[in-house]
């Protein structure tokens, strides 16, 4: 069986290759009902590829052009990797293979130093080089429970925007406030057109409220009421909050207080937290607050080693010499010397051998190196140079994106 792989840049194609991914997803609908032209808004040009046996589009993936910020500040050129499927009558016989290593090669082809995806599943990316670099919790409310501390801050004002006005004010606030946390990756145009797609097509009600004032806004929420048939009467009336983009304390504040007082709501959801979200310390009572799943969020590859390793910040005064081996993108199989002021390549000695894939968990700072070494990814020559190597990748923020590509 040849297949081939190819770039979809005409309107048919690019249609095949949404529904042969919503087909590989077995519980989405076909696309329908898309105004012509309109693809176009939702794929970036260039960067959607399928892969054909026998003429036949049976898989495909794509990106889109984003920057991820890395511990320290500094932002690096990004692809957000997602849609990719392959027609269920044709898995298992190289065709993901085929389509992710095109995939990385032209990543690296066009210069950016990483990608990032979501999985579906936990057990199909490490083997192209990706590690899970971020995690995210989900948390639950009980409102009636969750009075704040005296002391908590009151916030800037919130208020509630029109459906139709939020995809035009949403970006701005995000792009105009983008947080310095690691893993906080670029929410491209292609992806806030899909998402406000979703929502135009979706019949339910949802909300839009942001914070700050008209024109200077700092952050925003979307929620939604879920199990509405019996909302009247329910006991449990539940929101959930789908999307939280609070990067500033006075942000943060206004938004939780407006959430957790909304009335009728017995409990509020949210979905997407960083781990070290201080929502519990802001409670009297603290177990009003429940985890109900933390998840693996960022898959992270790294591209370009070199580039990668020299443009995060590392913390203290220790160095370590660490190998890389990376056997699809031979480039970045070299060692390096990471210390304090920054990481380059060097021909000393490594004292840790380490796999492209667990380079991606440890370079946000969200893994530490002794959870590598203990499962066997990372391998240490002495056993101090861990330790070295966990306080030189030390964070202050856990890594996290906090949304769904
Ligand atoms: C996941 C998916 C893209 C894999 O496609 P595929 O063409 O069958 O993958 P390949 O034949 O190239 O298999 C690659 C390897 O991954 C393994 N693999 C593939 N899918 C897997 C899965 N769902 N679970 C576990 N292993 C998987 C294969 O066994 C194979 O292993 P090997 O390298 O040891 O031989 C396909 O199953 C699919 O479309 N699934 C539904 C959509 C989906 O989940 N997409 C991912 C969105 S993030």
């Amino acid at each position: 069986m040849t297949t081939e792989i190819r770039v979809l840049d005409n309107e048919d194609d690019l249609i095949a290759a949404v529904n042969v991914f919503r087909a590989a997803m077995v519980g989405f609908p076909p696309l329908s009902n898309l105004p012509p032209g309109h693809i176009a808004k939702l794929l970036e040009p260039g960067r959607t590829i399928g892969a054909f046996v026998g003429g036949q589009l049976v898989g495909t993936a794509d990106a889109a052009t984003s920057r991820l910020t890395l511990p320290g500040g500094a932002t690096v050129g990004h692809a957000a990797v997602t849609h990719i499927g392959v027609l269920p009558s044709f898995t298992r016989k190289g065709i993901a293979t085929a389509l992710i290593r095109h995939q990385v090669r032209d990543i690296a082809a066009r210069g950016e130093v990483m990608a990032t995806l979501r999985a579906t599943e936990a057990t199909i990316y490490e083997r192209y080089g990706y590690g899970v670099a971020s995690l995210s919790q989900s948390v639950e409310v009980h409102t009636a429970r969750a009075a704040l501390r005296p002391d908590v801050g009151a916030g800037g004002p919130v208020r509630l925007l029109d459906s139709a006005e939020a995809w035009d004010v949403l970006p701005r606030i995000y792009a105009g406030n983008r947080p310095t946390r690691p893993g906080t990756i670029d929410r491209p145009e292609v992806w806030w057109q899909g998402l406000r797609l979703r929502n135009e097509s979706s019949s339910g009600p949802s909300y839009v409220v942001v914070h700050g004032d008209q024109g200077s806004e700092t952050g925003f929420a979307r929620y939604r009421p879920v199990d509405t048939e019996a909302w009247f009467v329910s006991k449990q009336r539940t929101i959930v909050v789908e999307d939280f983009f609070a990067p500033t304390a006075d942000a943060y504040l206004g938004l939780v207080r407006y959430l957790l007082g909304l009335d009728l709501v017995d409990r509020v959801v949210f979905w997407m937290l960083p781990v070290d979200d201080p929502l519990p310390w802001l409670l009297v009572d603290r177990r009003a607050v429940r985890v109900t799943a933390v998840h693996d969020e960022t898959w992270l590859r790294v591209v370009d080693a070199q580039k990668a390793l020299a443009a995060r910040r590392y913390e203290g005064d220790g160095a370590v010499t660490v190998a890389v081996h990376d056997p699809l993108l031979r480039n970045n199989s070299a060692a390096f010397v990471i210390a304090g002021d920054g990481a380059e390549p060097t021909d000393r000695n490594p004292q840790l051998h380490v796999g492209i894939e667990g380079l991606a968990a440890v370079l946000l700072g969200g893994t530490a190196w002794r959870g590598l070494a203990v499962a066997g990814l990372a391998r240490a020559e002495d056993p101090a140079a861990v330790v070295v190597a966990d306080q030189l990748f030390a964070v202050h923020d856990a890594p996290h994106a906090g949304f769904f590509f």
